[in-house]
């Protein structure tokens, strides 16, 4: 199936100017072993990392540089090298190129592909973890994702410069997986027209409060319990869901990523905190828990830092409140739809079975994120709803789709129960 998926693909690859270009040649390689047919364009930066004639080598085709070549244009026009592929690929994308995407500029032959293109773009980001926090390249990433380029990456992790952080572009089979993910959706996303414009009234006139973000849990004033976390999922489906019209409250654990717009957002620390904020923010037509609250908090939180004398301190934890099964519970002011995720690490389903009978949800989003699945911090995900009809387990897909996606699942739930 992954072969088959690709095997009849045409990938216009972009390699940007990045120390990570030299991922883009086994890349090359990996999707070739599955059939793919790769043209390359390399950008002038790109150039400066790797070596045109290694991409033409693995790729077997001409690489293409220059917007202005009357040799290429002879031979292959730049408005036809977008057009005859399936799907764009940039990989290294660079903070410069995510920048020129964004703006749609248009004066090299990279940017010139990307912006006289219909098909689906997919972008692995790769920078300094500074650069891609920055509130420039925050702004930029959030203008593709309205524009529904995708992302692969960045991931969290050591990188060239030395520091650690998000910015690592996303290995080479991760990035196969997400073309794989991107190609199987091609019909799907974005919505047509008309399904576009039912999506954004879907959930009109109705209050949904969301939970995003890991929380921390003080030992003492310096130190805290935490997880890996990013706040993506969770983030992405407030997003979608005032997309489908509806009035959004986010309940955000510490996260480096933006406030959504439009969303009113409130940023909190602990559980205890997230389940006063969430509390407060009733009544609401849907609840969905998608933080990954900590279990257990410090029993009695050192009101100064720890110090290393006497040997390793005993930490002892009491549970923290379990904010799903709070709301879920409710006698009274019980959301409509009530949604859990299960973040497992093994028997996925079983677990997120009994999580939907113990927490009384409505549904539950399951997710494997196992130590090789990229899931927590990455951009992708592979979920399975589990309710009491079953189960449907989607293709792997970009976390803002499984937000939409959602979203209009929980829309027409509410919709065929009214
Ligand atoms: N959750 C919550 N409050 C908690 C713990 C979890 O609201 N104190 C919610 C999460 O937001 C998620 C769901 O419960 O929607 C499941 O979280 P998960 O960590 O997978 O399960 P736990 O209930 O913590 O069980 P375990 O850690 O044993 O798997």
């Amino acid at each position: 199936m992954t072969a088959a998926s690709l095997s009849a693909a045409r990938i216009l690859l972009i390699i940007g100017g990045g120390i990570a270009a030299y991922k883009s040649l086994e890349l090359i390689r990996r999707l070739r072993e599955r059939g793919a047919r790769v043209r390359v364009i390399m950008t002038q930066a790109g150039k400066h990392f790797i070596a045109p004639l290694s991409a033409a080598a693995l790729s077997g085709q001409k690489v293409y540089d220059d917007l202005f070549s009357l040799t290429d244009e002879a031979e292959m026009g730049h408005i036809e090298l977008s057009r005859e592929a399936d799907l764009l690929v940039v990989a290294p994308a660079t903070a410069d190129l995510i920048a020129r995407m964004a703006q749609g500029l248009a004066h090299d032959l990279a940017t010139t592909a990307l912006l006289a293109t219909d098909k689906r773009t997919l972008i692995a980001p790769a920078m300094n973890l500074r650069m891609w926090l920055h509130p420039a390249t925050r702004r930029n990433v959030a203008l593709l994702e309205r524009d529904d380029v995708l992302f692969v990456g960045p991931m969290d992790g050591e990188m060239a410069c030395g520091e650690f952080g998000p910015g690592r572009m996303a290995e080479p089979l991760e990035i196969v997986a997400a073309i794989e993910a991107a190609l199987a959706n091609t019909t799907v996303i974005p919505l047509p027209g008309g399904a576009r414009a039912a999506f954004s009234s879907a959930l009109a006139g109705m209050h949904v409060l969301v939970t995003s973000g890991p929380t921390h849990e003080a030992i003492d004033p310096v130190r805290f319990l935490a997880n890996r976390s990013s706040g993506r999922q969770g983030h992405a489906i407030a997003e979608a869901a005032r997309e489908a019209g509806a009035r959004v409250t986010l309940v955000a654990g510490p996260v480096a990523l933006p406030d959504p717009a439009g969303v009113q957002t409130l940023h909190v620390e602990s559980a205890r905190e997230m389940l006063t904020a969430v509390e407060n923010a009733l009544p609401a037509d849907i609840f969905i828990a998608a933080a990954a609250v900590a279990d257990w908090r410090a029993a009695q939180p050192g009101r100064n830092k720890i110090k290393k004398g006497g040997g390793p301190p005993t930490l002892k934890l009491v549970e923290n409140p379990d904010i799903l099964a709070t709301i879920a519970g409710a006698a009274r002011g019980r959301p409509r739809l009530v949604v859990g995720f299960a973040a497992e690490t093994e028997n996925v389903l079983d677990n997120a079975r009994a999580k939907l009978r113990a927490k009384k949800t409505d549904l539950i989003v399951a997710n494997d994120v196992g130590g090789e699945s990229g899931v927590f911090g990455g951009r992708s995900n592979l979920v399975h709803l589990v309710s009491a009809d079953g189960v449907d387990s989607w293709p792997a897909m970009d976390k803002s789709e499984v937000g939409r996606r959602l979203i209009a699942r929980l829309a027409a739930m509410l919709g065929a129960g009214s």
